[in-house]
């Protein structure tokens, strides 16, 4: 299937800057490079539009530059139905976490029910309520599930786009108690640092992907490079101690590239300021090319 990229170059969402030049970095990285080596059909639809940080009140405190990040959720929806529409496969470049916001409502719709793996350190599943910071990037998941507030769960026009039984959430291991709340009232399927320690990347992503495919006809990844350990990527704005091995990353993706049932993907959070000459997008580009198949033989 023909690739689509589009480059979100976001930072309303985190507190630290530099998230915005994500896109650029993955670019540098040659992202476009590797698909084409791997034998796709890719475009590169260039960057979406972003406020700049600078021009803007933060507003309210619980929900830093809502405006601004409803705006361009709704514009990075639209952007991605049309890539849909076009039967191309969505590839999202951040840009912090909250883009996901758009990206998740922009492909839920062509899904009856749609499968989720969330990659990431954090739950990403704060409300105006619970949040510590403000930050729009630490909400998408529960804006995704329909909680939080209504300007964000209704981007697109529906609500909610995704159900808590159809999702995974891998490498966890910064939450916060309202998302431990969320968790447990929703029952979602966590597979903390402990759970990837214990049973292994392997059984991991044999358990992740049953969940995420029974029932679902279609899977969407959202994958935040602060899922990795900072060792591997360090170059992200809220790096966590202790996370998923370089290794581990790509195994986990390259057993989601042979389940064969990946419908769009993201990959968010890499912030060149704070990283060490580009490495971070090269792990972003070198797990892309896992994703879409590439192998060593
Ligand atoms: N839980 C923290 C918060 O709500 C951190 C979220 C980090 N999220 C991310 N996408 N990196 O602010
Ligand atoms: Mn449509
Ligand atoms: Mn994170
Ligand atoms: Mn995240």
């Amino acid at each position: 299937q023909p690739i689509s990229i589009v480059g979100v170059p976001m930072d309303l969402g985190a507190d630290r800057r530099g998230v915005d030049m994500g896109p650029s970095a993955i670019r540098y990285a040659l992202v476009q490079e590797k698909l084409a080596s791997l034998g796709y059909e890719v475009e590169d639809l260039g960057n979406l539009q972003v406020p700049t940080l600078e021009s803007y009140h933060e507003g309210q405190q619980q929900l830093k530059y809502l405006r601004e990040i409803c705006a361009v959720s709704e514009d990075l929806a639209r952007t991605l139905d049309k890539i849909v529409e076009r039967e191309r496969f969505p590839l999202v470049l951040g840009g912090d976490h909250s883009i996901a916001i758009g990206t998740i409502a922009g492909v839920a719709r062509h899904h009856q029910r749609m499968g989720l793996i969330w990659f990431d350190a954090h739950g990403d599943l704060n409300t105006e309520y619970t949040t510590p910071s403000g930050n729009i990037h630490g909400m998408p998941l529960a804006v995704g599930l329909g909680f939080g507030h209504s300007d964000l769960i209704n981007i697109g026009g529906y609500t909610p786009k995704i159900h808590a039984q159809n999702i995974v959430i891998i490498g966890a291991r910064q939450l916060d108690e309202g998302e431990r709340k969320l968790i447990r009232e929703q029952q979602i399927r966590v597979f903390t640092m402990h759970d990837i320690d214990r049973l292994g990347m392997a059984k991991v992503m044999d358990e992740a992907l049953q969940i995420v495919t029974d029932g679902t006809d279609g899977v969407h990844l959202s994958l935040d490079l602060d899922g990795l350990d900072p060792k591997d990527a360090p170059g992200v704005g809220t790096p966590v101690a202790g996370g998923i091995t370089y290794r581990e990353s790509h195994l986990a993706l390259e057993m989601l590239s042979e389940a064969n049932v990946l419908t769009s993907a993201e990959f968010v959070e890499v912030n060149p300021i704070l990283d060490d000459a580009n490495r971070t997008a090269k792990v972003a580009v070198a797990l892309i090319g896992s994703v879409f198949g590439e192998k060593v033989l």
